[in-house]
């Protein structure tokens, strides 16, 4: 990767507040889709993080924390994420893989997947203000069914229905299973 992509991520912000006042050509255009894309990922990524280390106990449970944790990985899944990913997929600086063109309809599906999972948690932190219950926590039978690559059910579980912490990681799974075809690998 040529040094000018790598450093590139550290001129996002001002990217973006440059934008505006720019006469944006072709390709400015494009990095500030690319910006925005990887913006959005690593906003998720840390809002994931802190989910994650409430189950853990390594971060204590705060009901309006885990919701707005929730909260941003919904607002940047479903509809917005599909369009951030609309044509040209492939663009300077992004790791998109140009497969989303070619298999539009499994990303998309990702994208609302990852939405439904994020609103289930959003919806469980309104149900457990003061603590994380017990029935959030996985039970016994629940299964991480065998990683990202395996095949789905053909009825996909409703998400409203299963442990909020088995939405979580069915959730961390939906990351998974994009990345895993849709991001061209990073050396
Ligand atoms: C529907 C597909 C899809 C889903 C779902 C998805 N991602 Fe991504 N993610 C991508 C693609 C494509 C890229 C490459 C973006 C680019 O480089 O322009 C990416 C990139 C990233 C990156 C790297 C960003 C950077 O700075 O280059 C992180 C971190 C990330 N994703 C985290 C997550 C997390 C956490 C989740 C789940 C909560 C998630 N993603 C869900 C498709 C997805």
């Amino acid at each position: 990767m040529c040094p000018k992509v790598v450093k590139w991520s550290g001129l996002i912000v001002l990217a973006i507040v440059v934008a505006g006042f720019s006469t944006a050509t072709a390709q400015r255009a494009d990095n500030d889709v690319v910006g925005q894309r990887q913006h959005d990922m690593k906003a998720m990524a840390a809002a994931a993080k802190n989910i994650d280390a409430m189950f853990k106990g390594t971060l204590p449970y705060d009901a309006k924390a885990f919701k707005a944790a929730a909260e941003t990985i919904r607002a940047y899944s479903g509809q917005r994420l599909m369009a951030l990913f609309g044509a040209p997929v492939v663009a300077e600086g992004t790791k998109a893989s140009a497969s989303i063109e070619a298999d539009r309809p499994t990303f998309d599906k990702l994208a609302a997947e990852l939405g439904a999972y994020a609103s289930a948690l959003s919806i469980a932190a309104d149900q457990n203000p003061v603590g994380l219950a017990p029935r959030m926590r996985m039970q016994g039978g629940d299964a991480t069914m065998g990683g990202p690559l395996a095949k789905r059910k053909a009825a996909a579980p409703d998400p409203m229905k299963m442990p909020a912490e088995h939405a979580f990681h069915m959730m961390l799974q939906t990351c998974t299973s994009c990345h895993a075809k849709f991001r061209v690998k990073g050396e």
